[in-house]
């Protein structure tokens, strides 16, 4: 093999026979940036140009084949050659090309691929348009060809949904052609060209086909119908609608003005504050856990058995999460019923797992057999890291932090679960207040993503480096946060719940607030996830003084829908209606209160909950219990539903601006008290012109990193 190359160049070619091998070289995961796409597009020209060349092979080096447009250049000035013009020069390209996919082929990636002529994936290699999470729709042809090779209804899967498939579904679905068995795609493709080259003549186009475009033209229904059966998913987003939009465009349109469309529509969404706080939020994930910890410095340690105590819904949870990826766990439990009941269900959970087609039989046995049964205490010996759930109370949990200490090993982590309490308390008995920390997981704990990991002001550095390494083993998002009341997630719903009760009892219905925060885009409202929850989660019947709407309610048996009532009546399906006996008693509530009712407005309620909670947000950063603002806002996205495509409580605050927070928190002070006093970090950062999250407004149109003169599309 012939190599011109100098080291370090994002795209190196190669001569091989009549082959000349393109590679993209762009680490970590070689995303179209410029660089990549002069590389490609000089290497084809010389690829043209060149006597002895046949045919071309376009592939990637590394994990990648590519994941796509670098992200990080959209809303930058574009420069040549766009994604768009490369992928037509592969396309008009005389010599056949064959794209070799090893790892993902995403997004851009794959628009590359399907521009190619021939395709090739490893059997390990991954194909999807992700564009729909970052708030966009494939951007460079991948609107247009997808549905020509694979069908209108399985590119409406594809781009709508987001997800990826494997190789062997690839081929089934005619996306590529071959299949190279692990570490054979080099020859493979290379044969695959040479093979192709003989066949001589123009080399066919994915644009050219027409056949499975042809066969939904008797079914324009198919559009109506995908979005109808989706229509809950597809709620809120734009880009989903959009991503329809310009499949459809490719069955009714020339390929030319289909293209047209498709850059019209994703221009639209590239402009919008959708995918401004969508790309915020992947980039946002990807800084969680990083030197998060104070202690970046520390090493952390390695978790090879975890013991959980408490086999209530939490600790099953928190186990299955654990046993999940691959760390052995101990379960312990003081009642030998509860444990019963605790391993029951989790065996149902994973069997449901299995009707889904999401589990072998064969891996529920593997995952029940991590999990360790015990009733006894002293079975924690084992594990290098005790996870307590049992119940909510302070003395209850500090008696069982003392009894684990004098237990455990001198260098285990003892943590708590609890999702309000002070955890330096919990742990203040203990010989090792150092390894001791707060492991708030949110339930159902084995699938939520969210997982606060509250540092005391005695834990050490490698403690919280272990939990947050822990975290990323095991699936989670975990966000590093200070010891104080509700840490960062509940201190908030406390505020959005404070409000919520004093809207109903000055004359809003639940209805109202729970329709507000649904169009919102929450999945649900408030009195609703109440009910959920259980009213009677924290309620005690012994100091149970009817204070409360909420404490009535339990008193009266209401404790939400487990029990079929609660804010709201349910049916056997669990669906909500309306409660005239709880309207009337909340009328009661607030003339017993000498409250006068009045009408109000959906603006005053949208304000109250939600300007509230940003509020607390910015005390919560002042106070220095959450370091940076997308980690606010990644608690509420990931544990309590805030919409995606709204960024979290702190982007969309920066989105309105913070000029007119303040102003409107004021107005609100005068009105309704002093807990709408704006935080001082709010009038801190408005006097200074900057921001929350560092997103300018509007973010949309602003590079997110330094300034370039380059942009992928
Ligand atoms: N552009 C720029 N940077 C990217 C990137 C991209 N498309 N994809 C990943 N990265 C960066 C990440 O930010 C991260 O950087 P960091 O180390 O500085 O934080 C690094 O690459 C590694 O990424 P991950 O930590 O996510 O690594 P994983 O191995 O867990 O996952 C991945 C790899 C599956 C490729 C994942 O990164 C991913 O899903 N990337 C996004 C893919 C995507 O959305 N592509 C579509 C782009 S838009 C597009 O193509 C538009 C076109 O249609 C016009």
């Amino acid at each position: 093999m012939t190599n011109s190359n100098s080291r370090n160049e994002p795209v190196r070619y190669e001569v091989e026979g009549p082959v000349a091998l393109i590679t993209i070289d762009a680490p970590p995961v070689n995303a179209l940036s410029a660089e990549v796409r002069i590389g490609i597009f000089a290497s084809l020209a010389r690829a043209a140009e060149s006597q002895s060349v046949e045919a071309i092979v376009v592939t990637g080096g590394g994990r990648a084949f590519s994941a796509g447009a670098d992200i990080r250049e959209f809303g930058r000035t574009p420069c040549s050659p766009t994604l768009r013009e490369l992928l037509q020069a592969v396309e008009d390209s005389p010599k056949p090309v064959v794209a070799a996919i090893q790892g993902v082929a995403l997004g851009g990636g794959l628009e590359l691929a399907l521009a190619a002529h021939y395709r090739i994936a490893e059997t390990s290699a991954r194909c999807g348009f992700p564009e729909v999470r970052l708030g966009l729709l494939p951007g460079a042809g991948g609107t247009q060809r997808l549905p020509r090779i694979v069908g209108v209804a399985k590119a409406l899967e594809m781009i709508v949904g987001g997800g990826q498939i494997g190789a062997a579904e690839a081929l089934a679905i005619g996306l590529v052609d071959e299949i190279a068995e692990e570490r054979q795609l080099g020859p493979s493709a290379i044969r695959l060209a040479a093979r192709v080259s003989q066949l001589g003549g123009v080399p066919r186009k994915v644009r050219d086909r027409q056949d499975k475009l042809d066969k939904v033209k008797s079914d324009p229904e198919i559009f109506e119908r995908f979005r109808a059966a989706n229509a809950k998913r597809l709620r809120g987003a734009l880009s989903p609608d959009h991503c329809i939009r310009a499949i459809q465009a490719a069955v009714l349109l020339p390929f030319e003005v289909g293209m047209a469309r498709e850059r019209a529509l994703f221009d639209l969404l590239l402009a919008d504050s959708q995918s401004a706080a969508l790309r915020y939020l992947f980039f946002s994930e990807r800084q969680v856990g990083r030197s998060d910890a104070d202690g970046s410095e520390a090493n952390p340690r390695s978790v090879r058995r975890v013991a959980v105590i408490g086999a209530g819904t939490m600790g099953g949870g928190i186990a299955m999460a654990f046993a999940n990826a691959a760390i052995p766990v101990t379960l312990v439990d003081a009642e030998a019923a509860a444990l019963d009941r605790g391993l029951a269900i989790i065996r149902r959970n994973y069997e449901a797992s299995a009707a889904k087609g999401k589990l072998t039989p064969a891996q529920i046995e593997e995952r029940l057999a991590r999990i360790v049964p015990s009733l006894r205490l002293a079975d924690v010996v084992e594990a290098d890291l005790v996870i307590e759930a049992v119940f909510e109370d302070l003395a209850v949990k500090r008696d069982l932090f003392a009894q684990l200490d004098a237990l455990a090993r001198d260098d285990a982590i003892l943590a708590t679960n609890t999702s309000y309490l002070d955890v330096a308390e919990i742990g203040g008995g203990t010989a090792r207040p150092e390894r001791v920390i707060g492991l708030h997981f949110f339930s159902p704990a084995h699938v939520m993503k969210l997982l606060e990991i509250v540092r005391t002001a005695r834990t050490a550095p490698a403690v919280v480096v272990t939990a947050a390494k822990l975290a990323r083993t095991i699936g989670k998002v975990g966000i590093v946060v200070g010891n104080g009341y509700g840490f960062v997630g509940n201190r908030m719903l406390a505020v959005r719940d404070r409000e919520a009760n004093r809207l109903v009892l000055e004359g809003a219905s639940t209805g109202d607030v729970d329709r507000l925060l649904y169009d919102f885009g929450f999945p649900m409202g408030h009195f609703q996830m109440r009910d959920l929850v259980g009213l009677d989660v924290g309620w005690k019947r012994e100091t149970s003084s009817a204070s409360t709407v909420r404490e009535i309610l339990n008193e009266m048996g209401r404790h939400g829908q487990k029990a079929g009532a609660g804010y709201y009546d349910y049916d056997a399906q669990r669906r909500p209606t309306p409660s005239p006996l709880v309207a009337g008693l909340i009328e009661d509530f607030s003339a017993a209160s000498g409250i006068t009712r009045r009408p109000v407005g959906d603006t005053e309620i949208l304000d109250r909950l939600l300007l509230a909670m940003v509020n607390e947000g910015a005390n919560i950063l002042e106070e220095g219990i959450a370091t940076r603002a997308s980690d606010v806002d990644l608690v509420w996205v990931t544990g309590y539903g805030w919409p995606r495509h709204r960024g979290g409580p702190m982007f969309w605050a920066d989105q309105l601006g913070l000029a007119e927070v303040v102003r409107r928190l004021r107005a609100r002070a005068d009105r309704h008290g002093k807990e709408f006093e704006p935080s001082p970090l709010l009038e801190r950062l408005v006097a200074e012109g900057r921001s929350l999250t560092g997103a300018p407004r509007p973010a949309a149109s602003a590079p997110l990193k330094e300034e370039k003169p380059c942009t992928a599309s």
